[in-house]
């Protein structure tokens, strides 16, 4: 069976949005909408224990799940904060890169809710999202946000890049 990030089966777009992000040993990545950490455990997988992964969700339910899981793996470079993502002000830190596997859907003002994540990226940090069926509105949305777009070698997924102060 072919699995398309079409279906938004989150397993495949989470890997699918790292793969389009490039995440590397070392990077500091927040997981927007991380859920019960699925996409979290992968990130922090990626980065390593150099790296450092922050999973934001609204959901409290969701993410006790998720503070168990990783517990469970036993990883010690990841964290969880309760919030909504437009809003959630995350300074001082600021990440290497952003995922949204949920894409514009976790947001009630898209505008509203890439400009505040724009802020928590460092300059040429990369924000992916998953785009299944809005690949042009994502598109829009992230210019409108000062983000310069990146490639779109991955169907499903818009990438940008901050070009602002780090
Ligand atoms: C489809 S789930 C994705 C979970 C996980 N990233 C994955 O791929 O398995 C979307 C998650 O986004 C969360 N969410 C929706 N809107 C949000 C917001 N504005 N801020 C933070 N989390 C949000 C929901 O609570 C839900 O857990």
């Amino acid at each position: 069976m072919t699995t398309t990030l079409h279906s938004l089966d989150t397993a495949a777009t989470g890997l699918a949005l790292f793969d389009a992000a490039g995440l590397r040993p070392g990077a500091r990545v927040l997981d927007v909408g991380c859920g019960r950490g699925s996409t979290t455990l992968t990130a922090a997988r990626q980065v390593g224990g150099s790296g450092l992964v922050l999973g934001v969700d609204a959901c409290l339910t969701m993410l006790e799940d998720a503070r168990r899981r990783v517990a469970a793996a036993a990883l010690r470079h990841v964290g969880f904060v309760h919030g909504d993502a437009q809003t959630q002000r995350f300074a001082p830190l600021r990440f290497d890169v952003i995922v949204i596997a949920g894409g514009l859907s976790v947001f009630a003002d898209a505008d509203a809710g890439v400009a505040n994540l724009s802020h928590a990226l460092l300059r040429g940090g990369t924000l992916a999202l998953a785009a299944p069926n809005d690949h042009e509105r994502v598109r829009a949305v992230v210019e409108r946000a000062g983000l310069v777009d990146g490639d779109d070698a991955t169907p499903g997924v818009v990438t940008a890049t901050a070009i602002g102060p780090s």
